[in-house]
């Protein structure tokens, strides 16, 4: 059986070190001992060395929230694939929609997505719309933002992507998404995917979900939105949360 992945997005949280060495550790220790959820977690930069250099034997990896579209150069404050890479970190969320209301263009997110998948990176594509309407134009804002967001990668190398499907409504919310309208999401996303690069391809493409995940509406996702796994945000950092989100989900 193929593991759920959970992805925790630190965002820009905690404030300390020790907080952050506290809430690795504590996940960690649970994390550890599932047997069908694999766990990433997504710190803030500055932390990402000390936790990694902290690490016994483990399977929960770790992930950056952002890697820039060039290796090396004069590009101030950013961070490239590369640099993470040689870290030991190994995936990447590309395209949150925090960073796309900052002025990332779908142009710069396909530059980084093709990068992140050339050097090593598994990278964890962010899509959704900021609102619905009853004309469905949702379904083709999501069909351009993956297409151009891939634009930039080629088929031998889309086996290692993941896409997250997060409507912007629905993250720092009270509720997340409706599990029904997940699946028919990740099941549109499979089928543009398809259309892109084959059957296969898009079958195989792990689609996750983000906005509001909590220990409470977790297994319902998974049961009916039948999605391969979570980006979680704010729950990710509280230490009682996840790990109850955790072991909840390794119950199914
Ligand atoms: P949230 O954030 O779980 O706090 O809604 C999700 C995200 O932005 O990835």
């Amino acid at each position: 059986m193929k593991k759920r992945i959970i992805i925790g997005n630190w965002k820009m949280n905690p404030r300390t070190l020790e907080e952050a060495k506290n809430i690795y550790k504590s996940t960690k220790t649970v994390a550890d001992k599932l047997k069908s959820v694999s766990v990433v977690m997504c710190p803030p930069f500055v932390y990402t060395s000390t936790l990694l250099n902290s690490r016994t034997e483990t399977t929960v990896k770790i992930g950056s929230q952002d890697a820039y579209f060039e290796e090396q150069g004069s590009y101030t404050g950013e961070i490239s694939p590369v640099m993470l890479k040689d870290l030991g970190v190994e995936y990447a969320i590309i395209g949150h929609s925090e960073r796309r209301s900052k002025g990332e263009t779908d142009e710069m997110i396909s530059k980084k997505v093709a990068l992140c998948l050339e050097v090593g990176i598994i990278p964890i594509l962010c899509i959704g719309e900021k609102v619905r309407d009853e004309g469905g134009s949702h379904l083709d804002f999501i069909k351009d933002q993956v297409k151009n967001s891939l634009n930039k990668v080629p088929k031998k190398n889309i086996s290692k992507l993941i896409i997250a499907y997060e409507p912007i409504w629905a993250i720092g919310a009270k509720e997340a998404m409706v599990p029904e309208s997940i699946y028919e999401m990740s099941l549109f996303i499979k089928k543009v995917l398809s259309d892109m690069y084959g059957h296969d391809e898009g079958i195989s493409t792990p689609i996750l979900y983000g906005g509001s995940v909590n220990f409470r509406n977790a297994l319902d996702i998974f049961n009916k939105g039948k999605i391969d796994g979570l980006l979680v945000g704010r729950e990710s950092v509280n230490i009682t949360g996840f790990v109850e989100l955790l072991k909840t989900v390794d119950t199914i």
